[in-house]
């Protein structure tokens, strides 16, 4: 039998592969973004952007952790970032032939995410804008994600300001109350094209017992748990989320750092996959180590491409 064969589309785009960065991670400077473009990755985001600069919250605000066997971080980063204009100026000289792009959006308040979404849709580019309604990480600021009124209100408004498919970025949810609301709301926007899940799971603390203190430093220790500890919950919500919206495209992200994981991710419905933690561990050679390892895994079970098995989950 030949390789496996990785491509794949979204939204009618080929992609070399599925997998992509999660956004924060590789993505805030020009250069981290040529170094992204030049990666094994299929696709590339950009970090959540707000309507200005900003330097984000006081440091440690990342840290990685260790445990019996597993493997995470948690983040309390604050969205450092150049301000949207930054990385408009990128999507405009990004080359779309290499890999698509996508342009997250995280603006503080409605009226900041309606000029954001503004500029992007006047800048008439291929870039692939995605809402991020789940940022857990500035002081005063509940996420939109956990209120579903303000969450219908953003996406409604943003829909009618962009008029083009965009996708949004939401949080996890524990409660099948919680996945058929946010659902419905997504589902009554014909133009919401695509879902990813899940961000960080928020607000986890993490201790230092021989310190017996904190170990990052905004938000009394509280931050945005990823890596091993998420991978479960990230793929509830990709399944659930695949069930309840089968109009909509779903991308993958929590918890992903073996080729098993990408597998898991697309056979619960996924079509893209994100890497995040791993990514910040491991460095850009992680995308061609989690093909390969996907690629093996595919021929030792005898699929030749990733339709053979996506969304395909059996249940008991
Ligand atoms: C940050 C973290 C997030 O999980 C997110 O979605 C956006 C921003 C941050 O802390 O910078």
């Amino acid at each position: 039998m030949s390789a496996p064969d990785l491509s794949t589309e979204f939204l009618s785009l080929p992609l070399a592969n599925p997998l992509m960065n999660a956004s924060g991670v590789w993505c805030t400077r020009v250069a981290e973004l040529e170094a992204l473009l030049d990666s094994a990755a299929g696709a590339m985001v950009t970090k959540s952007c707000t309507l200005t600069r900003r330097d984000g919250n006081p440091e440690p605000r990342y840290r990685t952790l260790t445990g019996p066997g597993l493997a995470g971080s948690l983040n309390s980063m604050g969205l450092p970032n150049e301000g949207h204009g930054y990385y408009l100026d990128y999507a405009a000289q990004h080359d779309y032939e290499q890999k698509p792009l996508f342009f997250s959006v995280s603006g503080l308040t409605l009226d900041d995410n309606l000029t954001i979404v503004a500029a992007a849709r006047d800048a008439v580019l291929p870039v692939q804008l995605e809402l991020n309604l789940s940022c857990p990480n500035v002081p005063g600021k509940a996420q939109p994600a956990y209120d579903f009124a303000a969450m219908d209100e953003l996406v409604t408004e943003v829909a009618s300001a962009y008029r083009r498919p965009f996708g949004v970025k939401l949080p996890p949810y524990f409660d099948f109350a919680h996945f058929d609301a946010a659902a419905e709301i997504l589902n009554r926007h014909d133009h919401l094209a695509w879902v990813t899940c899940i961000n960080s799971v928020g607000n986890a603390l993490v201790i230092d017992t021989a310190n017996e203190s904190t170990v990052i430093r905004p938000k009394d220790g509280f931050g945005g748990l990823g890596g091993d500890y998420v991978l479960p919950i990230a793929l509830a919500n990709v399944n659930a989320f695949h069930r309840r919206c089968p109009g909509k495209v779903i991308i993958g992200c929590g918890g992903v750092r073996s080729g098993e994981h990408v597998f898991q991710h697309l056979l619960a419905g996924a079509t893209l996959v994100q890497v995040g933690t791993a990514l910040y561990e491991e460095g850009l050679g992680v995308f061609s180590r989690l093909n390969r390892e996907l690629a093996r895994l595919m021929e030792s079970k005898g699929y030749s491409r990733i339709a053979d098995f996506q969304g395909a989950l059996r249940t008991l």
